[in-house]
C-alpha cells in the first residue's frame, strides 16, 4: 500500500486504462491528448479522454469525461471516487485543471489523484490539490 491507501495493483490498472484512452482523445485543436480513469468506491473503473470543440471553451477534459461516465453508470447520488489517474500522450507534467479538481472533490472528498509530475508519476489527495473546495 502506498501512503494514500491505494494498492500498487489499483494504481497500475488505473494508469493502464488511462493510457489506453489516449488514441481515442479528440484533441484536433491543441494536439494534447489526455486520458483518465476513475476508480469508484464500488470498485468499478471508468475511462475518459478529452473532447475538444471548435468553440474552444466547450472542451471537456478527460477527467470530467471519466467522472460523467461513472455517474451515468452508478448514479450520481451513489458514485464516490476512490481514485483518479490522468495521463497525457506527451508525458509532460500535467495535473488536473482547477475545474476538474472541483468536480473530483464533489464526488470524493478523500479521492486520490495520480498524475504526471515534474519527476515521474505523482500521487496527491484531492484535499492537497484543492484545499477548501467550494461548497455552500
Ligand atoms: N486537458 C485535460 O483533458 N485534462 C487536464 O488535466 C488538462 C487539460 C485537455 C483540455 C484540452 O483538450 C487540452 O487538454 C489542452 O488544454
Amino acid at each position: 500500500m502506498n501512503p494514500l491507501q491505494l494498492t500498487r495493483e489499483e494504481e497500475s490498472k488505473l494508469l493502464e486504462i488511462a493510457e489506453s484512452m489516449l488514441p481515442k482523445a479528440y484533441a484536433v485543436y491543441s494536439k494534447f491528448r489526455v486520458g483518465a480513469a476513475v476508480l469508484t468506491e464500488k470498485g468499478n473503473i471508468f475511462p475518459g479522454c478529452n473532447v475538444e470543440n471548435v468553440s474552444y471553451g466547450l472542451t471537456i477534459c478527460a477527467e470530467r469525461n471519466a467522472i460523467a461516465a461513472a455517474v451515468a453508470a452508478e448514479g450520481g447520488d451513489k458514485m464516490k471516487i476512490k481514485a483518479l489517474a490522468v495521463v497525457n500522450a506527451q508525458n509532460i507534467s500535467c495535473s488536473p485543471c482547477g475545474a476538474c479538481r472541483q468536480v473530483i472533490w464533489e464526488f470524493g472528498r478523500k479521492a486520490v489523484v495520480i498524475f504526471q509530475g515534474d519527476r515521474g508519476k505523482q500521487t496527491l489527495s484531492i484535499e492537497q490539490l484543492l484545499p477548501s473546495g467550494f461548497s455552500w
